[in-house]
């Protein structure tokens, strides 16, 4: 029986391992994130994230062992992601995994990293539980800097995509937004921050898509209208009215999403809901997708910041229960920048 597995994770920037049990508590998640490298760029370069996981991946799976208390002796498993993602990236903890798992003569197993995300809410720690009886059929808001889509999760491996965005992901639209204003990458946060003080009414900026049926979304155009007010207001005016303008841009981003995801609900009847993805560590978009929810009577999951972020515990719940379910990998996995085709019905 499989106890514990450890789980990589380094599908893009972020290092990260972690050794959970069957129940989905996480014994230990210790992580490397090293923005700094790439801030002067203004964007993610692949072959940086790939050295820093060559460097980075081992010394964290020793912590993780020193954090859980635990040696291998008490590991069962292994999980990684090895799709979708920067194939430099996943190769490192691929090749690592493999290594490890022929090594240790344990079972090994490829995780889609959006798998991980739709599943996050399951984990659970000494200060996060999942809410009393959640469980599928349930409707999943996934927002990153790579994705943006809505999920019908009926079970296991049964996940629909109800709809996704036509052109940029959430977090990339924050990301870029945060540049054109000055904030440095990555922005999400700190425009999150701006926007605590801000007037989300000041400026009008476009609301693609909104009242059409369709669950698929587009946040294009509000960055080219962003960009233009942007270049008309002048770098003084932008400064002076920072807050105004994040909080005017994130609610458009707010508003999008929550109208979408209320269509999806009222389209698939299921009021089980959980938010996930780096996006939905938002404040504004949290309290206000919780508001919808009580006045809707929706159950609502959105795990904790550590949870919701890349992480490699998310990659290890997924993998456990594959694994347990009797599935696993040969030592022909490889990485893939695309997600399976039979990962997702549409
Ligand atoms: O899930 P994640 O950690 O990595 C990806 O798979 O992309 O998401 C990172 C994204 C970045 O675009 C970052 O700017 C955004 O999440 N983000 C935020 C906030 N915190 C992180 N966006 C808006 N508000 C935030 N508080
Ligand atoms: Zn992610």
């Amino acid at each position: 029986m499989i106890e514990n597995i450890l789980a990589f994770e380094t599908s893009c920037d972020d290092t990260s391992v972690a050794i959970i049990n069957r129940s989905g508590r996480v014994l230990s998640l210790v992580s490397s994130t090293k923005d700094l490298d790439h801030e002067p760029y203004g964007g993610i370069v692949p072959e940086i994230a790939s050295r820093n996981h060559s460097m980075s991946l081992l010394p964290l799976v020793e912590q993780a062992f020193l954090k859980a208390q635990l040696n291998w002796k008490d590991i069962q498993g292994l999980a990684v992601t090895n799709r979708p993602g920067l194939v430099g990236a996943l190769i490192v903890g691929v090749v690592t995994a493999k290594s490890l798992a022929m090594a240790y003569n344990l079972p090994m197993i490829g995780v889609n990293h959006l798998e991980g995300h739709l599943l996050a809410p399951f984990l659970r720690d000494d200060q996060y539980a999942p809410p009393f009886e959640f469980s599928e059929p349930y409707v999943a808001l996934a927002i990153s800097g790579g994705h943006t889509s809505l999920y019908l999760v009926s079970g296991l491996g049964r996940y629909q995509i109800l709809g996704s965005t036509k052109d940029d992901a959430v977090g990339e639209a924050f990301d870029k937004f945060a540049k054109m204003v000055g904030l440095g990458f990555p922005g999400g946060s700190k425009v999150d921050q701006m926007a605590q003080s801000g007037d989300p009414q000041k400026y009008q900026l476009p609301r693609s898509m909104i009242h059409e049926e369709t669950l698929d979304m587009s946040f294009s155009g509000l960055k080219s209208a962003a960009h233009r007010l942007v270049t008309e207001l002048g770098p003084q005016n932008v400064q002076e009215n920072l807050s105004d303008l994040c909080a005017s841009f994130q609610q458009a981003v707010i508003d999008v999403l929550l109208s979408k995801l209320e269509k999806a609900v009222i389209k698939t009847k299921i009021k089980n809901v959980v938010v996930t993805g780096g996006v939905s560590a938002n404040s504004a978009l949290r309290q206000q997708v919780e508001k919808v929810a009580q006045k809707k009577k929706w159950t609502l999951a959105i795990p904790p910041l550590r949870y919701c972020t890349d992480n490699a515990a998310m990659i290890g719940y997924a993998g456990i229960l594959h694994l347990e379910k009797g599935e696993k990998h040969g030592w022909d996995l490889g990485p893939s920048p695309q997600s399976w085709p039979e990962d997702f019905s549409r």
